[in-house]
């Protein structure tokens, strides 16, 4: 029995030894040490022996059982070893490899314009303010010289969001907030948001964007408005680029204009984006109403201003030759990475 026994050990440690993976060793594991393994079944032979040798095999029994079972340990640690350290081989890391490069982000083409015009109002001695784009008819319409009921109000289509609370249809209800707050002299631009009913289409957005400019001194004339509008139009688009009156029409000043620059795309001569007069149309402006000064607490007599409403949704499109003005506000990363 005893060289039974010393056989299987034999055979047993011979076995692990030669095992390559975890399925081999447990399965030994269980060929020798489970319950209808080859070890136990010495065990249960043990009933057989005289009472003197028992104790003695059992020992024996008992050893071989811990030394393999020891040895089954240190096999499975070691092969958790090695398939670590395999592991990681694998996965070295090659420093000699090139980076993937992170593009930087930019600011979005309407942004960037907005920031160099304030860049240039502000080089004019112009402050800027800001303004809420929810309003109340008050400052959006009443203030401004269009009462209730004034046709005037029929050519800004307004989403209302309550009786008198509504969503900006001008940045011009600045120029109101603005003289209720300062005092003259006052040189302010007021960038943001304003929302009309439009339809979309290739020109026309239900939100678009507007710069406001006030000026309110004693001695202002329309000479002052049209040497800050030429000295705008210079830096945006060029030393060469003309600058047009055209009279026009507003509640809030007087008189009115609008102001064409000539095309940038084909210099004055006429092309598809000036649909052929060579000019473009980018801003409204004019005298400030005397009622306007008026409501505001700011005497007309001694006191004139100038104001001016820029879409720069169009200074950005012409400056930039861009075709279509829902291509600013569709976010396609292809379109915006070109800037
Ligand atoms: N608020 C006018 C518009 O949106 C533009 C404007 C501003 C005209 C200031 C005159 C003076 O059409």
């Amino acid at each position: 029995m005893k060289q039974q026994l010393e056989a299987i050990r034999a055979a047993a440690k011979a076995a692990i030894n030669e095992a390559q993976n975890e399925q081999v060793i447990e399965a030994l594991r269980v060929q020798y040490l489970g319950k209808k393994g080859e070890l136990t079944a010495i065990l249960k032979q043990m009933g057989g022996l005289s009472p003197e040798e028992r104790p003695i095999m059992g020992q024996l029994v008992n050893e071989a059982k811990q030394a393999l079972e020891t040895k089954i340990a240190e096999k499975k640690k070691a092969m958790a070893a090695k398939a670590a350290e395999e592991k990681l081989k694998a996965e070295t890391i090659d420093v000699t490899l090139p980076g993937k490069a992170s593009k930087p982000g930019h600011l979005h083409p309407l942004t960037g314009v907005t920031n160099d015009m304030i860049d240039i109002f502000r080089s004019m001695g112009f402050d800027v303010v800001d303004g809420p784009e929810v309003e109340t008819d008050h400052y959006n319409f009443e203030c401004l010289n269009v009462p209730a009921d004034h046709p005037a109000r029929d050519m800004q289509d307004t989403f209302y969001l309550a009786e008198n609370l509504l969503l900006r249809t001008q940045t011009s209800a600045a120029q109101i907030r603005t003289m209720e707050t300062r005092k003259p002299p006052i040189r302010v631009v007021c960038p943001g948001r304003v929302f009309r009913a439009d339809e979309v289409d290739a020109t026309h957005s239900p939100v678009f964007h507007q710069m406001e400019g006030l000026v309110v001194d004693k001695g202002i004339t329309m000479c002052d408005l049209k040497g800050v509008l030429e000295q705008f139009a210079h830096e945006i688009y060029g030393p060469e680029t003309k600058v047009k009156f055209r009279p026009s029409f507003f509640p809030f000043t007087e008189p009115s204009v609008e102001v064409d620059v000539t095309c940038s795309e084909c210099g004055g001569k006429g092309c598809r984006v000036c649909k052929g007069s060579g000019w473009i149309e980018i801003l409204g402006a004019g005298m400030v109403h005397p009622n306007v000064l008026r409501s505001c607490g700011i005497d007309p007599d001694v006191y004139s201003g100038f104001a001016f409403g820029i879409g720069l949704d169009r200074i950005t499109t012409t400056r930039y030759k861009i075709s279509d003005i829902r291509l600013l506000f569709e976010n396609d990363k292809r379109f915006l990475e070109q800037f």
